[in-house]
């Protein structure tokens, strides 16, 4: 297909990706806009780094098109990949460099002009807070300040796209909310799309949130919008005294219509415990106490609780799907 649209900075077109007979990415679509920074949210092996690398154009997709501000990355692998800044699932950087000595490196290959390279590399480390690390070796600096350099290397040349692959990855709380903030400020006037599979750092960070697994998209939408898709949604744990009445409790309950999702979590020193999902407008709690006090299961303890947005991601990666409540 040969439909570039100009106003997106990110377009993925029906892309797969095989290595040998395997499929890393299936028929993956989507898009990104100036101002949006979109999380790519799976677990591991879900085709994360596959995506990022086919999109920063490091290699070809089997079949599929990729548009990097509508131009096509494969037939003009040059102009795309000017448009965008890449920060790897690795950083390979170059330990025996000078951090200030990596970035002119780099900025020199990306054709920043001469007269402008001093002033435009002190902005980068300034902004990445490493402007005391000029002078610094970068195999002697820690993980975080690596991650610093190899942001600071993505948006040398000001490029509208970023890439961004686990950006936060392996660093301590205080770095992954600093990286966090510096992430935020670049998505406000560029299309950012980064890798993850934490799910609190998508809602904390993203507009919008792409759910993948094993290569295919399981949901996408906004955070509001997967957050919305939660009212309609509570989990009821259930606690029981006795475990030779679970399955008792279990076929009693499979049998209430209105229960999805019934799991038997764990059963610890001889208690089980149940959980399911269902609307929160029928309370189900006085049905069930009734059944189980008919049945003479040692019921211990019944609560409601609001779904959250980690429910609803490890429904899909177990089931695909959850009531078809997402697009
Ligand atoms: N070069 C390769 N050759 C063969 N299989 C590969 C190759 N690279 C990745 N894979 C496989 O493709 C699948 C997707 O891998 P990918 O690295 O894209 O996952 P990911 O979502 O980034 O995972 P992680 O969270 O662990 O980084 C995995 O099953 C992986 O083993
Ligand atoms: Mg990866």
């Amino acid at each position: 297909m040969n439909n570039p649209d100009p106003s997106s900075l990110i377009q993925f077109e029906n892309v797969s990706k095989k290595y040998g007979s395997f499929y890393a990415l299936r028929d993956v679509s989507f898009e990104i806009k100036e101002g949006e920074i979109v999380g790519f949210l799976g677990p591991n092996g879900a085709g994360k780094t596959t995506a990022m690398r086919i999109l920063s154009g490091f290699f070809p997709p089997t079949s599929g098109h990729v548009f990097i501000r509508g131009v096509d990355m494969f037939k003009h692998p040059h102009e795309a990949k000017q448009a965008i800044g890449y920060l790897p699932e690795t950083v390979s950087l170059y330990p025996d460099m000078k951090v200030i000595e990596y970035l002119r490196f780099v900025a020199k290959l990306k054709g920043v002009p001469a007269y402008e390279l001093q002033g435009h590399i002190r902005s980068r480390m300034s902004f990445c807070g490493l402007q005391d690390s000029g002078h610094r070796l970068i195999g002697r600096l820690s993980k975080g300040y690596r991650q610093r350099v190899g942001l600071a290397q993505a948006l040398v040349a000001d490029p509208p796209v970023l890439v961004l692959d686990e950006p936060t990855t392996g660093l301590d709380p205080s770095q992954i909310k600093e990286i966090r903030e510096l992430i935020r400020a670049l998505g406000q006037n560029r299309a950012v799309i980064l890798s993850t599979h934490i799910l609190p750092e998508v809602s904390m960070l993203c507009d919008r949130v792409i759910m993948i697994n094993q290569g295919q998209i399981l949901a996408s939408g906004t955070v509001p919008e997967l957050a919305s898709c939660l009212k309609d949604r509570e989990a009821i744990h259930i606690r029981i005294l006795d475990n030779q009445d679970r399955n008792l409790a279990l076929k009693l309950l499979g049998s209430i219509p209105e229960v999805e999702a019934l799991k038997a979590e764990e059963e610890v020193s001889g208690e089980t415990f149940i959980s399911f999902e269902t609307s929160p407008e029928l309370d189900l709690r006085p049905r069930i106490m009734k059944l189980f006090v008919e049945q003479g299961i040692s019921l211990a303890e019944i609560q409601r609780q609001q779904l959250t947005l980690e429910d609803i991601f490890l429904g899909l990666l177990k089931t695909g799907k959850l009531g078809g409540r997402f697009s």
